[in-house]
């Protein structure tokens, strides 16, 4: 008896809504890889952001500038907290498990909503390169974003300079595309830039 009422009771509630891209953004849920937690940023990640976002080679080959202290950290960071509370495209911190530490962040740099596309990218504190570990966490968004919202197609970019980056891409299934001459002007030049992406049925198929 019990049991049919709560049976008709399931029967007669609403639907439940699919999430929205905007309200997936605002979630932004932990995602975690074998090394890694993906979260949310904080305002107390400022301290270990600004140890890796003075470095100027962290800052070589992505379109902000070193940051000159912690002060700009923080509005840095507020930037993204803004981001997440309006629904937008934003990005995880990265933290290493074994030591708590933030140690960069990887998030989408843009969606076209009518395209069904967003691009991501990242950047990581100069002590950990060389150690999988973007691969680690690029894997992971790729996953994450396909799995949850509703997408065609993944891209990123990468400086035709910074051959590391294209490596991550390539080693995360994506498909080098082409060369986008004088794409981006940064810091007085105009800049190459390599265009790389995965579709749905790329991740399906090696998901098989
Ligand atoms: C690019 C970056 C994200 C790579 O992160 P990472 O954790 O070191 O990457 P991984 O260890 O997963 O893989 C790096 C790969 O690049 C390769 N690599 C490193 N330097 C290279 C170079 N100069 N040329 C070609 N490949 C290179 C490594 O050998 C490795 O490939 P392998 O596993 O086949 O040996 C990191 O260096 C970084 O944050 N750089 C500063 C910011 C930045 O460039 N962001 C990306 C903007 S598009």
């Amino acid at each position: 008896m019990g049991e049919r009422r709560s049976l008709l009771r399931f029967l007669t509630l609403p639907a439940r809504e699919p999430e929205t891209p905007q309200d997936y953004f605002a979630r932004l849920p932990v995602v975690e890889t074998p090394r890694l937690i993906l979260r949310k940023i904080r305002l107390s990640d400022a301290p270990d952001m600004y140890a890796y976002a003075r470095d100027r080679e962290v800052a070589r080959y992505v379109l902000w500038e070193a940051h000159q202290s912690v002060w700009e950290t923080r509005a840095y960071i507020r930037g993204l907290l803004y981001q997440y509370r309006n629904g937008l495209p934003g990005s995880w911190a990265i933290v290493l498990k074994e030591t708590g530490t933030m140690i960069g962040t990887i998030g989408y740099m843009s969606f076209a909503q009518d395209n069904a596309a967003v691009e991501v990218g990242y950047s990581l504190a100069r002590t950990y390169w060389g150690k999988g570990l973007m691969t680690e966490a690029l894997t992971a968004v790729i996953d994450e974003t396909f799995r949850v919202l509703k997408l065609h197609r993944i891209e990123a970019m990468h400086f035709t300079d910074n051959p590391a980056s294209g490596r991550v891409m390539a080693k995360c299934g994506m498909t080098h595309e082409g060369r986008l001459r004088e794409r981006v002007y940064c810091r007085g030049a105009f800049r190459d830039v390599e265009m790389w992406g995965i579709l749905r049925r790329d991740w399906e198929i090696a998901h098989k």
